[in-house]
């Protein structure tokens, strides 16, 4: 641990000139950095490189260089910020009396401030800055959809006039700064304009994944207060279709049952998967996308916001029953989702990037839309499943798209790699240049494909940790500026300082395994949980005082890299979805049948993890497999698909200490057949449900 001393240890005039050849000279026209493509570097820090070198140098070039820097920041967050934050268009610069940022973890009372003061809006930041530098022609967003051909462009000039006509007719509506705006639209470019819609005019938007069910969609529509929503008739999934539309006339029957009667429009988006006159209806409250927005003007001023303005909520799933909307602000929001692109991914204007993501979830925010959109990258969008219509077809779009930054969950990796080598190198991936994972821990087998066979031993693999709390990423390689190691996240980002706790909370130090913590804040932080500040608190910074509490598991090694192992509270990770376990446990018992019932997840070779329920049914004759269907029913109704469990373990009583805690430690350890490991069972109220569990197994 190094002492804190105000001697400077580094030249910061140097660093800030650093900072300085890094930034994206847009005004002076340079937007097409050829003239640094033909230098080529050596790449020699990457563990496999040596079969190509790195087409251009990247922005950062070796640890030592990262060192310097993060050292900068953590040392003086204010300072390295407010650099940073040069890069980005202000109508007006923060207060100074504000300072760059307010916020101890330390207090009672937690709240965060950067920039506070200053006015930007995010939307210019993405798209106007470009089209003014005479950049509108450059490709924002290449769409493929769920069907082969069906294919669209769209200029950065034109997502602006999208978003402004989109933006006018929000306005149009009443909808004014700070309102909630909901969006339930699958993965078509009319999503991130949506976003960016609410963005222009300051509204708060909360995109709902189009997986999730008509209760699920309920509850977030009710809980944030929409009037407004953003749908489609349908779509198609693979060779599914879903039909949106109904669900979301479902969800706002639902939310009126329970007494929120709100919603006054809803602005739907025909798809040919279900034409017009098929859709069902509310006339005087649903209205076409293409009968109310292609004629509004094209331009639309945007909404000056504080930098503490809200911009997003979205819903995610904790420890309790209920899901939490957490709540980012503009500024901070927006200076270190557009660094951590830049930096993670060595982006430059005009790059071709690919994150195969769903806005739905946090790294469609962050890796989809804002961060790439700052940074004036190609980004591509795909409205379609990545074994559809054959397991080619991720690849095959890296080679028509020449897809040089391909980010993308461990799961998707691992449902491919079953189908053989030959779907991947049956395409030219030459254009490739950095792989990116994200969601959940990649195990080794997986990281070596990817490296392996998909980037042919030439391409970094940046395993991003970070979640929907804090933003953007937050232990991360950065492309060749040292080597990676198979399943670890590596160093934190600038400006995050990582540490390893022990159950006391105290800091462990060196090689060690604990819980992980992070120490000083930084700008992109969730500012609260809406409408819930004191779950805020309790959640992230009570369980350690003067640390923001992640939920996570964490190794730090010799080279003081990290190695994320998982949750450490009730949350688990299914093909990179986060899914709560008290929630699917209270879809479950409102089973009318149903007395009790306990979620853990298990190690699943596709999904990471899967959903393992124990149900306790009132009676033992209600244990049957239509109970089954009927319990995975439930759970799809309430919350969506992805959360049904792969298996209903009937528990005529479950392992309870006497105070009532389900020792949940003993039911993983059945649900895998680990019997031997069962450990202490001395304090189990009754012991010998253990064995009746283990005899209940496969029933
Ligand atoms: C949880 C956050 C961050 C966007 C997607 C998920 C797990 C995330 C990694 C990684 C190991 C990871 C953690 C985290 N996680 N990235 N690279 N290695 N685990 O966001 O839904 O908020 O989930 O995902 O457990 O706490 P999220």
């Amino acid at each position: 641990q190094v002492a804190r001393t105000h001697e400077p240890r580094y030249d910061v005039t140097a660093l800030k000139e650093e900072l300085k050849m890094h930034r994206i000279q847009v005004l002076s026209k340079q937007f097409n950095l050829d003239s640094e493509a033909g230098q080529q570097v050596g790449v020699t820090l990457f563990p496999t490189a040596g079969s190509q070198a790195y087409d251009r140098p990247p922005l950062i070039k070796d640890r030592s260089d990262y060192e310097r820097l993060h050292k900068w920041s953590i040392d003086d967050p204010a300072g390295f910020w407010a650099e940073i934050a040069k890069d980005f268009f202000w109508s007006k610069k923060w207060d100074d009396n504000h300072h760059t940022y307010n916020f101890d973890m330390r207090k009672g009372r937690i709240e965060c401030n950067w920039f506070k003061g200053g006015k930007t809006n995010i939307t210019y930041n993405c798209l106007d800055r470009w089209v003014a530098s005479g950049h509108g022609n450059q490709l924002c967003f290449i769409w493929e959809g769920n069907d082969l051909g069906h294919e669209r462009v769209m200029t950065y000039q034109q997502v602006l006039n999208d978003v402004c006509r989109v933006a006018n007719w929000l306005r149009a509506q009443g909808v004014k700064k700070g309102d909630c705006v909901t969006i339930y639209l699958p993965m078509i470019c009319e999503l991130p304009i949506a976003m960016l819609a609410c963005a222009r005019i300051g509204a708060v938007h909360s995109v709902v994944f189009a997986g999730f069910s008509a209760d699920a969609l309920a509850q977030r529509i009710q809980d944030c207060k929409s009037k407004l929503l953003f749908t489609s008739s349908a779509v198609n999934r693979g060779p599914k279709r879903v039909d949106l539309k109904h669900i979301v006339d479902d969800a706002i029957s639902i939310a009126e049952r329970n007494g929120y009667k709100g919603v006054k429009r809803v602005l739907v988006y025909e798809k040919s998967a279900l034409p017009r006159e098929q859709t069902p209806w509310v006339a005087g409250r649903d209205v076409w996308w293409r009968d109310e927005i292609p004629n509004r003007p094209e331009f639309c001023s945007p909404e000056w916001m504080d930098a503490e303005d809200p911009l997003f909520m979205l819903y995610t799933s904790g420890s309790t029953g209920q899901p939490k909307g957490v709540l980012h602000t503009t500024g901070g929001y927006m200076v270190q989702t557009g660094t951590a692109n830049k930096y993670v991914f060595d982006l430059r204007p005009g790059d071709v990037y690919w994150c195969t993501a769903d806005c739905g979830w946090i790294t469609g925010h962050t890796f989809l839309t804002y961060g790439p959109l700052l940074n004036g990258a190609s980004c591509v969008l795909f409205g379609s499943t990545p074994a559809y219509p054959d397991p080619g077809r991720c690849w095959n779009m890296i080679e028509k798209y020449k897809v040089r930054v391909f980010y993308t969950a461990p799961t998707l990796l691992r449902s491919l790699m079953q189908f053989g080598d030959k779907w991947v190198t049956a395409h030219d991936r030459s254009s490739l240049r950095i792989l990116g994972t994200v969601g959940e821990p990649i195990n080794p087998h997986a990281w070596n494909w990817f490296n392996e066979v998909v980037g042919e031993k030439r391409c970094p693999i940046v395993d991003t940790w970070w979640q929907t709390e804090t933003g953007a990423a937050m232990i991360t390689p950065l492309p060749y500026a040292w080597a990676t190691k198979p399943g670890s996240a590596t160093l934190p980002f600038f400006g995050v300082q990582p540490v390893i706790l022990n159950d006391k909370g105290e800091e462990l130090q060196g090689a060690c395994e604990g819980i992980l913590a992070i120490k000083k804040p930084w700008p992109s932080i969730m500012r609260t949980v809406y409408g819930d500040h004191e779950r805020f608190e309790k959640t992230y910074f009570s369980a350690f005082k003067g640390y923001y509490f992640t939920g996570d598991g964490c190794r730090r090694d010799e080279d003081g890299y990290y190695w994320i192992t998982g949750r450490v509270d009730d949350v688990i990770n299914v093909s990179g979805h986060r899914v709560g376990t008290a929630e699917v446990e209270s879809a479950l018992t409102s089973h009318p049948q149903c007395a009790e019932a306990a979620v853990i997840g298990t190690p699943h070779n596709i999904k990471g993890e899967a959903v393992y329920a124990y149900v306790t049914m009132l009676s033992e004759s209600d244990c049957t497999p239509a109970m089954k269907k009927e319990l995975v029913e439930i759970v799809k109704r309430q919350i969506g698909s992805f959360a049904i469990p792969d298996c209903i373990h009937w528990a005529p009583g479950l392992p309870k200490t006497r105070s009532g805690k389900i020792m949940r430690r003993i039911l993983r350890k059945i649900a895998t057949g680990a019997y031997d490991e069962l450990g202490d069972t001395s304090t189990l109220a009754e012991p010998g449900v253990v064995d009746t569990l283990i005899s209940m197994k496969g029933k």
